[in-house]
């Protein structure tokens, strides 16, 4: 529509200084001493939503960090999409790799780096400006009700309770998520599934204390090596999980469905060499798309333990430690997967050790229909500003309320993430282009308009 165009482009540097200055709150969900940045965040967010048009907007207090919930209702007979995103972020070290800093935003080479340019803060954003297009143009088509999180990244723990505990107040026809990728501006795509998630954390204990390791070296178990040992033991040859149980649930996709995922656009070498690697790696008889869409893993994210500062110290250490995650996929259940973890791991501890598996948060995988009426909603919305019909994807990542949505409020949720894979979420030197930034609050009104449109 000629008017969004135009209010957008009138109002371009402002709807970037906007998103900029968000940028330079360091949200950190996971770190206490960054409280009161959330707050912050939170209070700038709702009064954005105020600015944008909505009738209210208040930031609402959890056990944890605050949930932001704004609405705009113009006629309770019309559809309501219900948005929902986060503004808190992930740490951002190691900070030496960080080319500017994370949380002092720059455009280079029309990129925007920061820590939350992509993940969430650019991607959320772009929700309110487009709701602020559509307000200001009179021109919204269906009421609009925003619920912006803060504790995404920590696992969602409280938003579960606060879709129980306002079932009426977020009731609405369509969840609208913009926190995931595409697969470039060139083939547009829209994921229609993400995984699972179980985390867990590990202890594995030998003597009661540090011990000289040539004095005792070679007599009693290096919990350290005994920890590798068990993790490796959790792939076989074939790159096959070994946790009995684990794949007994797995929704196995049928001939046509697999090649219909393999038939997106995807470059082997273009991958390796990004990622500078020189094979690609995993689950034996699947694809590189497949591994990461619809099979499920298991992953070290931290290892640690012993001597690790400058120089050489000979210490046969008492403790290892280590936090695995599992992505899951469709019918893997998260709490499931995690006893089978804590179990089989307590199993196959040597003697001469003793362990303890403690699990952190998870989340259910979900897919997402892609013969709705509000997919195709969000199709002809991307067919409108990029040309070309988008590619279905199945995405690797987790957005662990997606599940909830659907348990709680009874709500289907459509994916439409304008990120690109190499945005360097919860990496150094993230990144989100200004073009998608833009190119979404462009696309988000379409979506409005065909969801409308019954
Ligand atoms: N936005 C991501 C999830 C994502 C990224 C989905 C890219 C699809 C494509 C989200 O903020 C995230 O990082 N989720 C966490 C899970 C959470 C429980 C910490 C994840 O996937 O690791
Ligand atoms: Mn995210
Ligand atoms: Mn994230």
């Amino acid at each position: 529509m000629q008017v969004w165009k135009e209010y957008q482009e009138q109002n371009k540097d402002r709807f970037l200084n906007e998103l900029l200055d968000l940028l330079r709150i360091p949200s950190v969900s996971s770190q206490s001493n960054h409280k009161d940045d959330l707050i912050a965040c939170a209070e700038a967010v709702k009064n954005h939503m105020l600015a944008a048009g909505c009738d209210k907007a208040e930031v609402c207090p959890t056990p944890g960090h605050p949930i932001v919930y704004g609405e705009k209702i113009i006629d309770p007979a019309l559809p309501t999409v219900l948005v929902y995103g986060h503004y808190d972020v992930q740490p951002a070290d190691p900070l030496h790799l960080w080319t500017s800093g994370p949380f002092e935003p720059v455009i280079v080479d029309g990129k925007i780096y920061a820590r939350g340019a992509c993940d969430d803060k650019g991607q959320m954003f772009m929700h309110v400006k487009a709701l602020e297009v559509m307000a200001k143009t009179n021109t919204l088509p269906c009421n609009v009700k925003l619920m912006i999180e803060g504790e995404e990244e920590v696992g969602s723990n409280n938003l579960g309770k606060f879709l129980e505990d306002n079932k009426e107040k977020l009731k609405a026809d369509i969840v609208l998520v913009s926190d995931t990728s595409m697969i470039s501006m060139d083939s547009p795509s829209i994921e229609s599934g993400l995984r699972g998630l179980a985390y867990m954390e590990v202890e594995v204990t030998g003597p009661n204390r540090d011990l000289h390791s040539g004095v005792y070296g070679g007599a009693v178990a290096n919990p350290i090596n005994v920890l590798c040992k068990m993790i490796a033991s959790m792939h076989d040859e074939n790159n096959h999980i070994t946790i009995p149980g684990f794949y007994d649930k797995v929704l196995e996709l049928n001939a046509a469905e697999r090649k219909a995922l393999n038939d997106a656009p995807f470059n082997l070498d273009e991958y390796k060499k990004e990622l500078d690697i020189d094979d690609v790696r995993g689950e034996a008889s699947y694809t590189t798309l497949e591994r990461t869409g619809i099979r499920p893993t298991l992953d070290v994210n931290g290892i640690w333990g012993g001597y690790t500062g400058e120089g050489a110290k000979t210490v046969l250490p008492s403790k290892a430690y280590a936090k695995i995650s599992m992505r899951l996929v469709p019918n893997q259940i998260s709490d499931e997967i995690s006893d089978m973890f804590a179990n089989h791991f307590r199993s196959i501890a040597p003697a001469g050790v003793k362990v303890n598996v403690t699990a952190h948060h998870g989340g259910e995988p979900v897919v997402t229909p892609t013969d709705s009426h509000a997919y195709k909603a969000a199709e002809k919305a991307i067919i409108t500003t990029f040309g070309k019909t988008p590619i279905p994807t199945r995405g690797g990542g987790s957005i662990p309320i997606v599940a909830l949505f659907e348990r709680v409020l009874g709500l289907k949720t459509v994916l439409l993430g304008f990120g690109l894979d190499n945005d360097n979420i919860h990496s150094p030197n993230e990144k989100y282009d200004v073009f998608n930034y833009f190119k979404g609050i462009e696309t988000i009104p379409y979506f409005h308009k065909y969801f409308s449109e019954k």
